[in-house]
Order: C-alpha cells, then sequence, then structure tokens
C-alpha cells in the first residue's frame, strides 16, 4: 500500500446521472438531486457536506435532463440584484451560498454504464490526485463525521475507504457487502465484497453507504473492470480489485444517513431536519405530537 505523507483530498465526485425512477413521476422532468429537504435541494447537502471537509472543488457527474442542478450552483445576477435592491439580506446570502460553497463543475456521463463506469468519467479532471465520491441518495446529517473520517483514513493509509453501516439481513440486497475484521475504533480492513448479494450470499450485514475515498488508481481499475450485476460497469467490483492486497479500509458508523432514494427515509429528513431548525422547529413539533396524539398514535 502507498502511504504518503502529502496525500490531500480536495476534490469530490458527485454521480447525479441515474434516472430517478423511484421518485417518479416527480423526476419525469426534474432531476432526483434536486428534490428539496424544506428549502434547499438534496445535492446542495452533498457539496455542503464536501465542502465542509476541506473539499473546494467538485464534479457533478450529469446526463440529459440536468441542466437545473448546473443552474443551482451557478451565479444568478439578476436574480441577486433583485433581492438586494428589496434589502432582502438573508435570501440573498442563501442564494450566493449556493454557488460560492464550492467550485462545481459538470461532465456528462453519455451512455448509463453503471456507477463504476459514472466514476471513471472523472478522470480526466481528478487526474492523478486523491478524491471522494459522495452519492445523492445518501445523505448524511450535517453533524456527521464519516467523511471527515474517510478523508483521514486515506492520507493517513494510501488506501481506498468505503464507509460501511450495520443494515438489517434482509435489507443486504439493496447494498455492496462487505466481508471485514476490526482493525481500530470504527475501522475495518475490507477482505471482500460482493454487489448487492441475495441474503444467503451476503458476506455479512455490513453494507456499503454511498462514500468513498479513492486514490487514482481507482481508475485503471474501472477500467480493467467487466460488466457486474445488473450488466453495469460496478465501482463495487472496482474496488474489490484491491482487497485482496489490504488496500481497503472501512469507516464504520451507525447513524446520521438517510437514504432520500427511498419515499420514506426521505420523509423522515424533512421531519428530522425540520425538528432541528430553530425557524421552524418549535412549531413543527407542536404540530407533531397534535397529529400523532390526533391519530390516536401516543398511548
Ligand atoms: C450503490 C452501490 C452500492 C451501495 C449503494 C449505497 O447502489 O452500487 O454498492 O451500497 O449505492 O447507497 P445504488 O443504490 O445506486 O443502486
Amino acid at each position: 500500500m502507498s502511504v504518503s505523507s502529502d496525500v490531500v483530498v480536495r476534490k469530490a465526485v458527485i454521480p447525479a446521472a441515474g434516472r430517478g425512477t423511484r421518485f417518479l413521476p416527480f423526476t419525469k422532468a426534474t432531476p432526483k438531486e434536486m428534490l428539496p429537504i424544506i428549502d434547499r435541494p438534496t445535492m446542495e447537502y452533498i457539496v455542503a457536506e464536501a465542502a465542509g471537509c476541506g473539499i473546494d472543488d467538485v464534479l457533478v457527474i450529469t446526463s440529459r435532463g440536468k441542466v437545473s442542478i448546473e443552474d443551482h450552483f451557478d451565479q444568478a445576477p439578476e436574480l441577486e440584484a433583485a433581492l438586494a435592491e428589496a434589502g432582502k439580506t438573508s435570501e440573498l446570502e442563501m442564494v450566493r451560498a449556493s454557488s460560492e460553497m464550492a467550485r462545481v463543475h459538470f461532465v456528462r456521463q453519455g451512455v448509463a454504464l453503471g456507477l463504476g463506469h459514472a466514476i471513471g468519467q472523472a478522470r480526466d479532471h481528478v487526474g492523478d490526485e486523491s478524491f471522494a465520491v459522495l452519492l445523492g441518495d445518501d445523505v448524511l446529517h450535517p453533524d456527521s463525521d464519516v467523511l471527515s473520517r474517510m478523508i483521514s483514513t486515506h492520507e493517513r493509509t494510501g488506501a481506498h475507504v468505503i464507509a460501511l453501516m450495520e443494515v438489517p439481513p434482509d435489507e443486504v440486497s439493496l447494498y455492496g457487502c462487505v466481508e471485514a475484521t476490526e482493525i481500530g475504533p470504527g475501522l475495518v480492513q475490507v477482505h471482500s465484497m460482493v454487489e448487492k448479494p441475495p441474503p444467503e450470499e451476503a458476506p455479512s450485514n455490513l453494507a456499503m453507504m454511498g462514500r468513498y475515498v479513492f486514490g487514482p488508481s481507482i481508475f485503471d481499475a474501472i477500467d480493467a473492470t467487466p460488466p457486474g450485476r445488473g450488466g453495469e460497469i460496478q465501482i463495487t467490483d472496482a474496488i474489490a480489485s484491491f482487497t485482496g492486497s489490504g488496500e481497503v479500509y472501512g469507516v464504520v458508523f451507525s447513524e446520521g444517513r438517510y437514504d432520500v432514494g427511498s419515499k420514506a427515509d426521505y420523509l423522515r429528513a424533512i421531519v428530522e431536519f425540520a425538528c432541528e431548525r430553530e425557524d421552524l422547529g418549535p412549531d413543527f413539533e407542536a404540530f407533531l405530537v397534535g397529529y400523532v396524539r390526533g391519530r390516536g398514535l401516543l398511548d
């Protein structure tokens, strides 16, 4: 494993080329990454998470029909001027913040050949650097330290690092699953991994969540990866080619993750984030208490 003291992660890649079929009909004309959690698109939480870890360069992998993501992270001179003239200072700050949180670039995945292939589209932009990958369906709570733990593990060891969480055995087939041994608090060495196994074939119930920190060697591995599950080029298969030489670590966490690709978890994110907001929380929590009482859901 190459251990280099000058490895620094300052770039992130966010795959956002999927069709979002789980959220049709909303996603017929609007990218799923623009689904709001209250008043911010989910994509903004993802970019903010990367920026909070010192990443200032973000590449979003898009596809046809995703232009509104580009607009969201662009400057909006007319809107900003109108808000300034109207004295709407806090709205102006929010609008500016989305174009200032990082330098956000875009490249298209012309054909949908899988997550591994989508990440491979970042090669020219990332070059010979280490980088983080954040999947938009997995929103982490703003207080989460998972990505920063992953980055420091990568910068310390040079290993590819994945995020892992225990899931109920009947959910393993939704995820990439790993066989791993603990080597420190919340840190495991990964020995093997398989993409979306049937429960009886899963090596454990430790599942990969949508955060990765890679060295640039992942790109050659992606190029060498044949289509796997679903006929797609899977990032799990590309990472698996490094497990035999001990070059894959996992950071294990247990809370603060919302699968916003699932309607139930998307709603949970909205409720929890609303309750935590100073401007909304008190009134909204009072409403919730009255609501669950009125429905006879409390003893
Ligand atoms: C992807 C990965 C899978 C991972 C999951 C996390 O699957 O292929 O290994 O466990 O993200 O959300 P997807 O949910 O995009 O099908």
